[in-house]
């Protein structure tokens, strides 16, 4: 066979079967997004589990005519003003998700830019692309996926039913949806309302608490206290549940690390060790941890779904987990037992 660099349609599968392995994925590339683009309000309208078509609408900035056309375009991201991957302030920055959902599903996407009259849109369909066409559309983005995979039966063989395809979905609507209390998330599926969350307001901690209250449960909220551990360039915050409220799985145990939802290895086991002592090995809490730490320190470069982060400074991390597990994990449940009320330290 001769050696050639291949077609960029198929350079765009290729790099699709890394990031979207299912609708989950295509849900959360694109309200990831919508929150870069600043949206405060995301809808997001699945039929059939995501398999038949997934709507993602924000009044975020929206694009111009010009990103619009440039947007489906490999490698094209607005993003990465200063070429640093070290310096990664938003979700996005490889320029990917598009194209690739582009090149495995039917994509329409509809644009206005803040500030612009005019609404425009543009289609994809197997990685070929229409020209920019006018729309109506108000301020913001709409992006339509339909058909995934219908070009790749053996990847739609691999999808569960629409049951199953629909709960990965708002497992991930509701994880970027905890690290955002300020936006408000609603979701259809096949025309029924699944998920409404206005924006909670006033101040963040206590916005965040009401988010996951609203997510995790009334009782987390009522048996849960504030965590927040400042060192140097990394913050620890989020709230922990009372011992008394546990379960048996990991399923409510949820990490973020500067707002992406992560399951790290390192941090899953810290959690279990600051609960050893309370809670039987088969029994797992209800916890919720922000890790906000300087770009410079982490590196999201290392899963295609950016589900998994690398800390530049491990053992850093760890003494910060080990700080707020060795110093204060038994001071806090015994106030919450005697108290029902937060401490902050
Ligand atoms: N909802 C949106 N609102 C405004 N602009 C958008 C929206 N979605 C995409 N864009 C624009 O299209 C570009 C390409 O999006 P795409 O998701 O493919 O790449 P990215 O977000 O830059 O990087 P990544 O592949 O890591 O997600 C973005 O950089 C952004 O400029
Ligand atoms: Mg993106």
């Amino acid at each position: 066979m001769t050696l050639r660099i291949l077609p960029d349609n198929l350079i765009n599968q290729i790099a699709a079967g890394e990031v979207v392995e299912r609708p989950s994925s295509v849900v959360k590339e694109l309200i990831e997004n919508a929150l870069d683009a600043q949206a405060d309000k995301i809808e997001v309208t699945l039929i059939d589990g995501g398999k038949s078509l997934i709507v993602v609408e924000d009044n975020g900035k929206g694009m111009t005519k010009d990103e619009l056309e440039l947007c489906v375009e490999r490698h094209a991201t607005s993003k990465l003003d200063d070429d640093n991957l070290f310096h990664i302030t938003q979700f996005g920055f490889r320029g990917e998700a598009l194209p690739s959902i582009g090149s495995v599903a039917r994509l329409l996407i509809k644009s206005r830019h803040k500030g612009s009259d005019d609404g425009w849109q543009i289609e994809l369909a197997g990685g070929k692309k229409t020209g920019v066409m006018p729309a109506g559309i108000s301020s913001g983005t709409r992006i339509e996926v339909r058909d995934l995979f219908y070009l790749t039966p053996a990847r739609l063989k691999f999808l569960k039913t629409d049951a199953a395809e629909f709960g990965y979905c708002l497992d991930m609507i509701e994880r970027l949806a905890m690290a955002n209390p300020n936006v408000s998330f609603y979701v259809t599926h096949n025309d029924k309302q699944k998920l409404a969350l206005n924006a909670c307001q006033g101040e963040f901690f206590d916005a965040r608490l009401r988010r996951l209250g609203e997510i995790m449960g009334r009782e987390f909220q009522e048996n849960a206290l504030l965590i927040n551990v400042q060192r140097e360039y990394a913050q620890i915050s989020g709230y922990i549940g009372l011992p008394t409220l546990n379960k048996a799985n990991s399923l409510s145990e949820y990490l973020f690390v500067n707002g992406r939802p992560v399951r790290d290895k390192l941090l899953l086991g810290a959690i279990k060790g600051a609960y050893q002592d309370v809670l039987a090995s088969s029994r797992y809490p209800y916890v919720a941890l922000f890790i906000d730490i300087d770009p410079m320190y982490v590196d999201v470069n290392v899963h295609p779904q950016k589900a998994e982060v690398r800390f530049v400074d491990g053992a850093f991390v760890r003494s910060l987990l080990v700080t707020w597990k060795k110093l204060h994990i038994r001071k806090i449940f015994l106030r919450l037992l005697l108290k029902r009320n937060t401490i902050s330290f």
